[in-house]
């Protein structure tokens, strides 16, 4: 069976992007892979090493969060980065075969210094993705579920598996190829990609009442449209977009003939999205909150899922030693 492996950082609070962007294909790819998910905690320290009490409540948070969606612990194995130490072996290992000039120029490398509002000046900061080959590579995966801003990352990933295979003259690794998410980009509220820097989220502990608040008076529509009797226009409508990615299939049908002829104004049209997104949120949430209310059985999910994980790092950490004979 051929393996999949990918990480998410306990950084804050989950949102319906992580949802549909990732961790939904998370749930499908256990089916047919063995799949390794990890909760990476050392790689959030790039932007936390200075408030690292907020970790722990994030990692739980992605725990419950996974478990609620529909991972199965027993299929899947669920862990966090930093109980597998051998992570870090191997980081090191990759960080003196890696010319600098490879990691300078990530793209993500100059772009995220000067716009993240985190002190990211650090040494580890530019390791960011020597330490994310490692993570793949040491599980041998052949398929990494990510976004499109992870793709240079895996070609990294990539290229350094090629190196250490010219290098010390054993194909240890196979090559990890990205398997992107088919569903369009869920975006935020004021249509930038939803993230959690720009703070447009609608996140899925959100309750029904936030949800509905958020939809009603945050959430921009066709800015062309200002009383209700003007037509509005779907297709650049941010609220079009969600129901398209959330609402059923009359709905959608209604809103594209109705908005055109202003038969339906924007609040009604925002308030039946809020209905099919807290129909989608709402059971995930009730979840979440009950795994989190649990969190003995979070730590016992981990500790398992981290055993496995090591058994089959420590077995290529092994093979990588003796390749480069030590
Ligand atoms: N860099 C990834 C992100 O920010 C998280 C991550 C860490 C990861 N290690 C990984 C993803 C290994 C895939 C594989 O989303
Ligand atoms: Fe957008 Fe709906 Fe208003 Fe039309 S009715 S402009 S689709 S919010």
């Amino acid at each position: 069976m051929q393996r999949v492996l990918s990480g998410v950082q306990p950084s804050g609070s989950l949102h319906l992007g992580n949802l549909v962007g990732a961790i939904e294909n998370f749930v499908k790819l256990q089916e047919q892979y063995q799949a390794f998910y990890m909760i990476a905690d050392w790689h959030a320290l790039t932007s936390k090493f200075d408030k690292v009490q907020e970790i722990r409540p994030a990692i739980q948070e992605v725990t419950a969060t996974f478990l609620a969606a529909g991972l199965d612990p027993q299929r899947a194995t669920l862990f966090v980065q930093s109980a597998v130490k051998e992570h870090a072996e191997l980081h090191l290992l990759f960080s003196m075969m890696t010319p600098l000039s490879w990691v300078e120029r990530v793209p993500t490398y100059k772009e995220k210094l000067q716009n993240s509002e985190a002190d990211l000046g650090s040494y580890g900061f530019l390791g960011y993705p020597i330490l994310q080959a490692a993570d793949i590579l040491i599980y041998k995966a052949h398929k990494v579920p990510v976004g499109e801003d992870q793709l240079f990352h895996l070609e990294l990933t990539r290229e350094i598996a090629r190196r250490f295979h010219f290098l010390y003259g054993r194909e240890l690794f196979p090559e990890p190829q990205a398997v992107l998410t088919q569903a369009v980009r869920v975006p935020g509220l004021d249509g930038r990609k939803m993230s959690k820097t720009y703070d447009n989220g609608l996140y899925l502990r959100d309750t029904p009442d936030v949800i509905l608040q958020k939809c009603t008076r945050q959430m921009l529509s066709d800015t062309a449209r200002v009383r209700k009797n003007d037509p509005g226009n779907p297709e650049v409508c941010n609220v079009f977009t969600f129901h398209k990615l959330f609402s059923e299939a009359a709905t959608v049908a209604m809103v594209a003939e109705e908005c055109p002829r202003a038969g339906i104004g924007c609040f009604d049209c925002k308030k039946r999205l809020a209905e099919a997104i807290t129909a989608k949120v709402e059971p995930l949430r009730q979840k979440i909150e009950d795994h989190l209310a649990h969190p003995a059985h979070l730590d016992d999910v981990l500790e398992d899922g981290a055993q496995r994980a090591r058994a089959v790092a420590s077995a290529t950490m092994d093979e990588v030693r003796s390749a480069m004979g030590f």
